[in-house]
């Protein structure tokens, strides 16, 4: 039987998905709610609005939907996944419990401090009198964190007080961050390189995707505003030593543990995003979700079937399916958890490919064109949308240009390759991604 799959979402993370599930040996029959048109080459386009939880329940038993693959975190924090589940579906993403660790920086903090994993030191302020107070005896450079989803806009790296001042008013003041901004985080300020790490789990097993680091600023050299990401690269390269032990031992497994204390039952991705400081790996964030656009680069290093890592995860039956695979291929680094998942031989970049003025206010229905993709390099659609029959922007970032290789020199070699022929007017990138990375594998 055909397996039936609907993803949720409309970006560049869900083409990605669905891109490689597609390459599915059980060839599944793929749908998306509400998906974009580089999605809808791949899938049909589910015939329900996603944001109606009980109407996409029904339809997805109508249609015997056999996964439901939730991209965004939106609807994970508003309990799609509960309500799916309720309907006896299953569901790739945490329930709304779970996905507080995202939707709530402060009691991200409190799951952190139960589970004993390092993070920054904070404080946490209900009103703008008391972060004011609190933040005269702050250390400099302070960063100031809306406690909720507020799509990457809601932290600023304040080097001075006048800095943290403006974001405080922001939160309190402006209400800029609607309810997201009416808790704060003081927070030390951390410094290193960054990772992103996605442990793909069923609340109790799990298993870690290969390392990738985002370039969240706007600018090269690392300049300018934050973004949602404007490029990722994905490498055996990225690893240092003890990673794979530091991220499994110290911080996935004992946040499973404290969650399922709690009586959540965490089945998705936990994104871990780290900063390795010079007293080791330090947690600055969780997701309750595939990064985006870090899922484009991690996606084509694996050597699974993602339709099955997925269905396992989702199942409750992930640690059953790791026992069932080969051994860790060359280059795999010993302590990783899951390393029989990736291809530690290849590395994967994307390049995003953004609208003018993003992530400000921007400009939409500029034509695109795409030129065909490749075999090492293709395009990942996301802020795209078709009028009279052509192609157009319709949001910040665009679209990614994915490349892989041997290592890293390669990949972006074929990313930027292929990025020289996408065109549409004002589009902004960044030409540095993978800058001053390693090439090749530094020894774990
Ligand atoms: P978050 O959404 O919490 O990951 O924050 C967005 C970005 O702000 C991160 O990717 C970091 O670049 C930066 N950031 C967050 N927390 C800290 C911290 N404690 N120290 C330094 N930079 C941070
Ligand atoms: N690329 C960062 C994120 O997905 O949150």
């Amino acid at each position: 039987m055909t397996p039936q799959v609907l993803i949720v979402g409309a970006g560049g993370r869900e083409h990605a998905l669905a891109r490689r599930l597609a390459e599915s040996p059980s060839r599944p029959r793929l749908w998306a709610a509400p998906g974009n048109p580089g999605l809808l080459r791949l899938a049909s386009r589910a015939p329900v609005d996603p944001a109606d939880h009980p109407a996409l329940a029904a339809w997805c038993r109508e249609a015997a939907i056999d996964l439901v693959v939730v991209g965004p975190e939106d609807p994970l924090i508003a309990g799609l996944a509960d309500v799916l589940r309720d309907a006896g579906l299953a569901v790739f993403g945490p329930g709304a419990r779970g996905a507080r660790l995202e939707g709530d920086k402060e009691h991200a903090k409190l799951v952190m401090a139960a589970a004993g994993v390092p993070t920054a030191g904070y404080a946490a302020c209900g009103d703008l009198a008391e972060a004011l107070a609190r933040l005269e005896s702050a250390a400099l450079p302070v960063v100031v964190k809306a406690c909720g989803a507020a799509q990457g806009k809601g932290v600023a790296v304040c080097a001075d007080r006048a800095a943290a001042r403006a974001h405080l008013e922001l939160c309190f003041t402006a209400d800029a961050f609607g309810d997201a901004g009416r808790r704060v985080l003081l927070e030390e300020c951390l410094t290193g390189p960054e990772l992103s790490i996605l442990a793909v789990t069923d609340g109790r097993d799990y298993a870690l995707l290969c390392p990738s680091r985002d370039h969240k600023r706007l600018g090269e050299g690392d300049t300018g505003p934050n973004t949602g990401g404007m490029g990722v690269v994905a490498s055996a390269g990225l690893l240092t030593p003890g990673l794979g032990r530091a991220v499994g031992e110290g911080v996935v497994a004992p946040v499973l543990a404290e969650l399922r204390r709690r009586g959540v039952d965490y089945r998705g991705v936990l994104y871990v995003g780290l900063m390795l400081t010079p007293d080791g790996p330090r947690v600055l964030e969780f997701n309750c979700r595939f990064g985006d656009p870090e899922t484009q680069a991690v996606l084509p290093l694996l050597r699974v079937d993602l339709l099955e890592l997925l269905l396992a995860a989702a199942r409750g039956d992930l640690g059953a399916w790791l026992a069932t695979l080969p051994e860790p291929g060359p280059g795999a680094p010993r302590d990783w958890p899951g390393a029989a998942l990736t291809d530690w031989e290849r590395a994967a970049a994307v390049v995003v490919a953004a609208s003018h003025g993003y992530p400000g206010p921007i400009r939409r229905g500029d034509a695109i064109t795409l030129p065909p993709d490749r075999e090492r390099a293709w395009v990942v659609q996301a802020g795209t949308a078709e009028r009279d029959g052509r192609l157009v922007t319709a949001g910040g970032r665009v679209l990614g240009v994915v490349g892989e290789g041997r290592d890293l020199r390669e990949a972006l070699a074929a990313a930027y390759g292929l990025l020289a022929d996408v065109r549409f007017d004002g589009l902004v990138c960044r030409r540095d991604i993978g800058g001053g990375l390693p090439p090749s594998r530094s020894e774990p």
